[in-house]
Parts: structure tokens; sequence; C-alpha cells
């Protein structure tokens, strides 16, 4: 037993993974769980439950309070820059380089994947480390120690700033969007590892990759509605399964050469 999936299904999972041409993963907020960055809709201490969205992570909150939004933005940066990748983001990492090819596609703004090693990672909903502006697509990169009060401002247009990430109501840019449903219609295998799979569109790449034939495989501490589809569903947190899956894949290499 690793955590509390099963080891049969550990192998089974890497048994795919080493048959496979293009294993693509799909991680959200419980992959950062364990390296203390809270996530989105844990009941009691999950963002949406403490904090309203609409009021901080819409368009119109920066239009309506720039200072709240920005504050609890920075808030975010802060808390992001002081933790570190755990094992969860170092085995994703150390995947990339045991299959012949591989995508990450990431829900997370925080930056750890890139942290732990991973190169190419598709930010699907932004980075928190930008600063975009809405009214003129300008985007550049933001201290991380940003500890300033007032909020930025375009250089170009003077219009106040918001961070690089996809706000409630914006759409998820296309380029991003085209890159993760080719890599969602090419994999053969799928891991969704520690993401709600309430979000859409970022949920529906899991339709796409079954709809296209691949084996889709759920990584999460509790069951989502992914969970009744999945062909395999491990259940335990990331930074203990993906390691477990990657000792599993080493393995199975070792006895096939
Ligand atoms: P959620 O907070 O919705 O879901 C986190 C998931 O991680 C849940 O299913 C947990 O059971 C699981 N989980 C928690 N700890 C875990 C661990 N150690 N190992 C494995 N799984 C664990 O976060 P996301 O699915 O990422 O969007 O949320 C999707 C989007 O909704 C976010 O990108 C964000 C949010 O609104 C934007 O801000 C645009």
């Amino acid at each position: 037993m690793t955590g509390t999936a099963e080891s049969s299904a550990i192998e089974a999972v890497a048994h795919a993974l080493a048959a496979a041409r293009h294993v693509a993963v799909l991680t959200g907020a419980g992959v950062s769980a364990e390296s203390g960055v809270p996530t989105f809709r844990d009941a009691q201490t999950g963002l949406w439950a403490r904090y309203d969205p609409m009021k901080l992570a819409t368009p119109e909150a920066f239009l309506r309070d720039p200072q709240t939004a920005w504050d609890w933005y920075r808030w975010r940066r802060r808390l992001v820059t002081e933790v570190k990748p755990n094992a969860g983001h170092k085995a994703i990492a150390a995947l990339a380089d045991r299959v012949p090819r591989f995508t990450l596609v990431t829900q997370n703004v925080d930056g750890l994947h890139q942290r732990a090693g991973s190169a190419d990672v598709i930010e699907f909903h932004g980075n928190l480390f930008e600063d975009k502006c809405a009214s003129c697509d300008l985007r550049e990169p933001a201290e991380p120690s940003d500890h300033g009060d007032a909020p930025p401002r375009c250089e170009s247009s003077g219009e106040v700033m918001t961070p690089g990430v996809v706000l409630f109501g914006e759409e998820i840019p296309k380029r991003v969007l085209e890159q993760s449903q080719l890599a969602a219609t090419d994999c053969d295998v799928f891991l969704v590892v520690g993401t709600s799979s309430w979000v859409y569109p970022a949920a529906g790449l899991a339709d796409t990759a079954r709809g296209f034939g691949a084996t889709i495989v759920e990584i999460n501490t509790e069951a989502t509605p992914l969970s009744e589809t999945a062909d395999h569903v491990l259940r335990g947190p990331s930074g203990e399964i993906m390691p477990a899956l990657l000792d599993a894949l080493e393995r199975n290499a070792g006895v096939t050469q």
C-alpha cells in the first residue's frame, strides 16, 4: 500500500505509463497543498470558503476596488514565494524524463512546477507573478517581493493592471487552450492530479482525452466528478502517489530492459 492507493492500482498505472508514447498531466491546487498553498474548494481551508471570488478575482473587482483586490493577490504572491515545491511537483518533473513525450498543463498560478524543474509548463490559468493590462494586453514580470501599496498602472495605457491570472469571466488565452487540447487529443495516458474537476474548460480536457482513446488516471485525496469515469483512481496525496508511480515505472523499466 502507498498512502491509501492499492499497490496493484499503482502497478497498473505504471504499466500504462511504460507503454505510453505521450503522457499528459493536468494539475490543480491539490498538488501544491502539501507545500502549504491553500486549495480553492476545501470546505474549511479553501480560499473560496474564506474569500468571495466575485469581490477579488473578477475584472469588475479590479475596477471597483483595485486596492482590496491587489492586497489579496499580493498576499498570495508572498505566500507562494515563502513555500517550496513538494515531492509531488518533483515527481511530475522527473516523469517528463522517463517517457518519450510529455505535456504538463497546470491550473496553478504559483510557479511551483517550474521551481521543481518542469519545463514548458502550459499555465492554463496564467501566472501570479506577472502583471497584465486588460486594455492594451501588455504583460510584464512582477517582482515576487513586490510590497508596494498602490495597484500598478500600465505605463502604456495608464489603466490599473491586474495580476497575470485568468480572472472569473475572462477567457483562457487561445494559444494555451489550443496547446492543451492538442495534448489531450494526442496523449495515451492523461493524469489528472489534485484538481476538483469542477472548473471548465480545464475539466473538459479529460473528456477530450478519453474521447481520443487515452487512459484516464485520477490522483486525488477525495472523490470528484471525474472519479466515476476515470480508468484508474489513485486515492491519496499527490506528494505520496506521484513518487510511488515514478518508482513503479522505474521498476518496470528495469524489468523490461
Ligand atoms: P480545488 O480547490 O477546486 O480542488 C483541489 C482538489 O485537490 C480537490 O479535489 C482536493 O480533494 C484535492 N487535493 C487536496 N489536497 C490534495 C493532495 N495533497 N493531493 C492530491 N489531491 C489533493 O482546486 P482546482 O481544481 O485547482 O481558477 O481549482 C480549479 C480552478 O478553480 C483554479 O485554477 C482557480 C479556481 O477558481 C482560477 O482562479 C481561474
